[in-house]
């Protein structure tokens, strides 16, 4: 099935009044962060789309795919589930080298294309600031390379339409580069977050609090303009941070922006 939109209709707050916002639309393509405060529902919000929820979920919210409610057959189907979600807590279960996790990954996802290894970990060392390889032990892999990782393999193995992220954005990922990357595989992003990198080069952020939607706020072109300023920063603090880690030494005209 192509998933063309996905649509949040709005249900109550955690004091049960109706949410301010009714009505949200995810086209193919667009990048949008859930921002607000601690306690806001943030992660609820991501659970509901994650469960597609139908008004079973604590918030009723109902989540439509192309409109019409989903399928049972699709919600409880992992092997059909257009969604990946990727968390901050990630931990792996075995310690397989990086080439043989996604080997086995391409394996159960698409009949094991060895092409789409090297796929997914050129797209990883194109997000990840750190190089990773094939013979990298999964758990030996820093928070950035993991979230990399991870995220080639949900575009690239497991070519999901949808791509949850739950505040994952504090290290090791040049973000800007890594969101217009992500932007040409035509997916659906949803980030949870507190960056303004991500959130102003997001298409619209939804403001949460109390539990409820409380507004849409489409990025506006000032922002735009602002948000490359901000990614200026943020890149050169991605790049001191490597100098650092790898024992070089700063020099202050490198810090004068
Ligand atoms: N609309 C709602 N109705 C009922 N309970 C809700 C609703 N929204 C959120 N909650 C509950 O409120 C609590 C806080 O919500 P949530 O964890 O989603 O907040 P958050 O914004 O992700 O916070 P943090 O920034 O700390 O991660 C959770 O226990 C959640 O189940
Ligand atoms: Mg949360």
């Amino acid at each position: 099935m192509m998933i063309e939109t996905i649509t949040i209709l709005g249900g109550c707050s955690k004091s049960g009044d109706p949410e301010p916002v009714k009505e949200v639309n995810l086209k193919k393509g667009d990048v949008v962060s859930i921002v607000g405060p601690t306690g806001s529902g943030k992660t609820m919000l991501i659970n509901d789309i994650e469960l597609f929820a139908s008004g079973d979920t604590p918030t009723k919210r109902r989540v439509l795919i192309n409109g019409d409610e989903v399928l049972e057959e699709i919600r409880n189907n992992p092997h059909k589930n257009p969604i990946a979600r990727i968390t901050q807590h990630t931990t792996f279960l075995s310690d397989l080298p990086v080439c043989d996790f996604l080997e086995l990954h391409a394996k159960i996802r698409q009949d094991g294309e060895r092409y789409l290894i090297k796929k997914t970990l050129d797209l990883a060392n194109q997000l990840s600031g750190e190089n990773i390889l094939l013979s990298s032990r999964m758990t030996e892999l820093s928070g950035g390379q993991t979230r990399a990782l991870l995220i080639a393999d949900a575009v690239v193995i497991g070519n999901t339409p949808i791509i949850l992220l739950d505040e994952v954005e504090n290290a090791g990922i040049y973000k800007d580069r890594a969101l217009k990357i992500l932007r040409g595989y035509q997916k659906m992003m949803v980030f949870v977050t507190h960056d303004p990198v991500i959130t102003l080069f997001s298409d619209f952020r939804i403001v949460m609090r109390n539990g409820a939607m409380e507004k849409v706020i489409k990025t506006t072109e000032e922002e735009k303009k602002a948000a490359e300023e901000v990614k200026r920063v943020d890149n050169l603090l991605m790049d001191l941070r490597e100098k650092i880690r790898s024992g070089e030494t700063i020099e202050l005209k490198e810090v004068v922006v």
